[in-house]
């Protein structure tokens, strides 16, 4: 019979707040593949820390996004929301799914050219809009959705550069439901500024044609109520303006928001009675869009998904490289990740899942990161066995805007790998060097 592993033994003090509201605690299981390959091996060739992303997990999200809209609409086109994860081996996958790119600066535009994409099947958003990326994407067909007055300035002024008309759409804010509201973007609705923009865009008749209408009401959006409300009010001032300034408009694009199965941290619960299904959001988008058009034709209709399409396809591997005890008598460990790799760490509760078998008393840890910062604290309080030092965890899900919105602070970046259709592991970023770093740096 095989010996058993020795494990220490534990006294746990219990925190308020750890236990469930039926008093027991979620025992977390154990990972140790990743679409069939071994999590151990992949560290062994690749290194830790490690991202792992699942290309059949993206085309499967994909794959339900299209059913749940394609088969309740009749002009239904997804964009890929470069922001939540830009790297082009994801972005490829989206791509050859169907999607279209939405992007936010000249950085992305120019990423989604490099994937492939033509300027007119790219969505150009965002506040600060670059005169010679406007251009670019002006003269390259792109859908410029304008975010403020300033903005139609320039337009106006390429337009007489370029010598021709340029199609745009109006990016608006209103109040949905979902508080506080995302006043920040685009033309508020209840104030007028959104008509009175679109009064002053219609002045500038053969230089700029109004095409579309856009929101993108919020993130991370758990009331299906809001998108109702919001997509009314977003059809409502299409069909306004359409009729009072003849505007040849085409199109309206609801943007993103639907949720992901991660735990916000204020959230009791994440599963399916608290997260609404690709379904549910898209049965609450298309039928207020029946209820304002009744029988008239209803528009194209976009959507931006982002982080719902690509969260659950991301895992984190992580080492622990010290344990100890903190003065509480809670137990610490030290990763080699942190909030450097995970910037959404401040407001998700990821799931950990130890890296093999463990016996033994679990007991409430806190994870720490590499980082010499106070605020490198990964997950306050969570149930592990007894793990020590070498031992391996993954964080999950995180497909959504950490690889984007990580940090090269102390720490370089590591690799990133894709599971790909064929069931194998292929470097899509190599991990960062010392070299990298100093190579753009004078002296
Ligand atoms: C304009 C726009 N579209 C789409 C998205 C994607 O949002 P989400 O990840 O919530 O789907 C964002 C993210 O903030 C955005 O700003």
């Amino acid at each position: 019979m095989a010996k058993k592993i020795y494990t220490r033994p534990v006294i746990q003090r219990q925190f308020m707040g750890a236990a469930n509201k039926f008093g027991g605690f979620v025992v977390p299981e154990s990972m140790n593949s990743i679409d069939g390959i071994e999590i151990n091996e992949l560290i062994a060739e690749f290194g830790s820390p490690l991202f792992v992303f699942s290309e059949s997990t993206i085309r499967r999200k994909m794959k339900e996004l299209k059913q749940a809209f394609g088969t309740r609409y009749p002009h239904y086109q997804p964009a890929w929301s470069y922001k939540t994860n830009y790297l082009n081996a994801i972005c490829k996958v989206f791509h050859d799914e169907g999607s279209w790119a939405e992007v936010v600066s000249g950085y992305e535009y120019k990423k989604a050219r490099k994937n492939g994409i033509p300027g007119n099947k790219i969505i150009f958003n965002g506040p600060y809009k670059k005169y010679e990326d406007l251009k670019l994407a002006a003269s390259e067909g792109a859908r410029i959705h304008v975010d403020h007055l300033d903005e139609v300035s320039d337009l106006i002024k390429i337009s007489e550069e370029l010598g021709k008309e340029i199609e745009i759409a109006i990016r608006i804010n209103m109040d949905s439901g979902m508080y506080p509201v995302w006043s920040r973007f685009g033309f508020n609705l209840e104030t007028g500024h959104a008509i009175e923009a679109v009064r002053k865009i219609s002045f500038s008749k053969g230089k700029l044609k109004l095409i579309g209408v856009h929101s993108h009401i919020g993130t991370f959006i758990l009331d299906t109520g809001i998108y109702k409300k919001g997509v009314k009010k977003i059809c409502e001032f299409y069909k306004k303006i359409r009729d009072e300034f003849h505007l040849p408009l085409s199109y309206i694009d609801v943007g993103g928001g639907f949720a992901s199965p991660s735990k916000l941290k204020a959230q009791y619960m994440a599963d399916s009675s608290t997260i609404p299904s690709l379904d549910a959001y898209a049965e609450a988008i298309t039928s207020t869009i029946y209820d304002v058009f009744g029988s008239e034709e209803p528009p194209l209709l976009f959507t931006e998904s982002g982080r719902a399409l690509i969260d659950e396809a991301g895992y984190l591997v992580t080492s622990i490289v010290a344990s100890k005890t903190m003065p509480s008598g809670k137990r610490g460990l030290v990763l080699d990740a942190g909030v450097n790799l995970l910037y959404t760490s401040t407001w998700y509760d990821y799931k950990v899942y130890p890296v093999g078998q463990y016996s033994g008393t679990y007991e409430q840890v806190v994870l720490y990161g590499p980082l010499c910062m106070n605020i490198d604290v990964v997950r306050e309080n969570v149930l592990l066995p007894s793990m020590q030092r070498g031992d391996k965890m993954v964080l999950y899900p995180i497909g959504a805007y950490n690889v984007t919105q990580w940090m090269q602070f102390i720490e370089m970046r590591p690799a990133i790998v894709m599971i790909d259709k064929n069931k194998k592991p292929v470097i899509i970023r190599r991990a960062e060097t010392v070299d990298d770093v100093n190579s753009i740096e004078n002296s």
